[in-house]
Formats: C-alpha cells, sequence, structure tokens
C-alpha cells in the first residue's frame, strides 16, 4: 500500500490517503508537544516506539474482543488503520492520581482509586480540550447515546485489558488517553494512538516516570524511558506468543 496525498499533519502523526478509500496510512513522528502546544520538541526516536508499541497493544485489545482500527504495519514508523471519523471526544482513564486530576481536585499524585475514573474532553484544540461530561457532549452532538455508551464500555475493557499486560512489564498503568472513532458503516473503534505519549507509565518498584511526563516537566532522560518500556513490552510479548 503507498501513501498518496497527505490528508491531515498533527502534533505528532502525519495521515495519508492510500488507493483504497477506507484506508489511511499513519505516519509517526519523533516531534513532541505539551501544554496544547506551547511547549514542543524532539525526541529522538518516539515515532517508532509510539507506532510499534500502539500496534502490539492494539492487536491485543482486538484479540480481547474490543474493535480498533488497526490494519497492518508497514514499516518502522507507519501503519495502515481503517479510516474513521474521530468522535471529538478524549476519553480519560485514571487509576491513579497524577497530572491535572491532583491539580483539579488538590490532592498528592500517586493515590489508588479503589474504581477507576472516566472523564471526556472536548477535542478542540482552540478551545483547549475543555472538560466535559455525557450531557454536555450529546447537547453539543459530538455523539449519540449509545455511542457515549458503547465508548465508556470499551474504554474501561481496555482499561483491564492494559493494567493486565503493563503488571505483567512491572509498570503501573497510571492513566490513558484514548480516541475512538466511526468506520464508514457507523461502528465505534478505537483509534489514535496508545502509548508513553497518551499513557502515565511508572515504575513498579521505583514509581519513576517512563513517560510523556518526562519531557512535560524537563526530567531528563525521556528517550530512555520511551525505550525501557517498549523493551519490557517485547519482553512479555515474546514470553506470551
Ligand atoms: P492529564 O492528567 O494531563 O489530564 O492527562 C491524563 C492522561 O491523558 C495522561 O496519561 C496523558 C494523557 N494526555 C494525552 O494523551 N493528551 C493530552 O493532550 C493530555 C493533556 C493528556
Amino acid at each position: 500500500m503507498e501513501k498518496k496525498s497527505l490528508l491531515y499533519e498533527g502534533k505528532a502523526k502525519k495521515v495519508y490517503e492510500t488507493e483504497n478509500e477506507q484506508q489511511l496510512i499513519v505516519e509517526y513522528k519523533d516531534d513532541a508537544t505539551a501544554f496544547n502546544g506551547l511547549k514542543k520538541g524532539t525526541v529522538a526516536g518516539k515515532g517508532i516506539i509510539n507506532n510499534q508499541m500502539s500496534n502490539r497493544l492494539m492487536q491485543l485489545i482486538e484479540k480481547s474482543g474490543v474493535p480498533t482500527h488497526f490494519i497492518q504495519e508497514l514499516s518502522k514508523r507507519e501503519t495502515l488503520v481503517k479510516r474513521v471519523r474521530i468522535v471529538p471526544l478524549e476519553v480519560i482513564i485514571r487509576n491513579i492520581s497524577a497530572g491535572s486530576f491532583s491539580k483539579r481536585y488538590g490532592v498528592e499524585e500517586g493515590i489508588e482509586f479503589d474504581s477507576p475514573t472516566i472523564e471526556f474532553s472536548y477535542k478542540n484544540d482552540e478551545l483547549g480540550d475543555p472538560l466535559l461530561n455525557s450531557y454536555h457532549a450529546l447537547a453539543l452532538k459530538l455523539a449519540t447515546k449509545d455511542e457515549i455508551e458503547t465508548i465508556k464500555d470499551y474504554s474501561f475493557r481496555i482499561n483491564e485489558i492494559l493494567k493486565k499486560i503493563w503488571k505483567e512489564c512491572g509498570v503501573i498503568l497510571v492513566d490513558f488517553k484514548l480516541e475512538f472513532g466511526k468506520t464508514a458503516d457507523g461502528s465505534v473503534v478505537l483509534a489514535d494512538e496508545i502509548s508513553p505519549d497518551t499513557c502515565r507509565l511508572w515504575d513498579a518498584e521505583t514509581k519513576k516516570k517512563l513517560d510523556k511526563d518526562r519531557f512535560r516537566r524537563d526530567l531528563g532522560g525521556t528517550e530512555d524511558a520511551y525505550a525501557e518500556v517498549m523493551s519490557r513490552l517485547t519482553g512479555y510479548l515474546s514470553e506470551n506468543r
């Protein structure tokens, strides 16, 4: 499958059309941004890791019964995916307090929740991705009631799948962001990516941050952290084939 015209360039990925109208090619870049594009940088090799990690995780998620956009990995940085219309909701699942949750509610990071939380934000850079609830999403016609129910159900199921995988890797899944899309036939599938850009991953023993917070907070060692989680996942996959 060949790349044709560039359809869209985002902060971390480019999306190309292909000769098949229902399939797109995603190309992962090393560019990193934070705080709605205010902070810019590059993380060498990030595009390769995010492409490969996202694909491996989506394959495992698909195997567990949640549909995804993944079709085929084409190269180190490129993947063939189903063309979807992205539902303009960012879905955030949290198992442990951190980031904007800690800031908003004035609690320290690292508090384990009895059960996971879900929140939505309106995917809109101009507005700074404002937080909203499912009633707001319905009012704004961002998705139907059924679609929101499906998205919630899939998101909690994905959390259980990912928590288990990362636990086996000696990593705590603190929180993560998902995006869903609708295919031509109207079905909801997991889209975008699952990577250290979109998840908080802490070493289970030391609680060391192994994700994009190293870049966001200028902690250093971002490249090494990404490589570390990828190598642990690769180890897990080779033992669980
Ligand atoms: P938050 O604590 O800043 O709200 O982030 C929650 C999770 O969502 C965290 O794992 C990082 C991820 N995330 C994104 O993937 N994209 C974003 O633009 C933001 C703000 C967070």
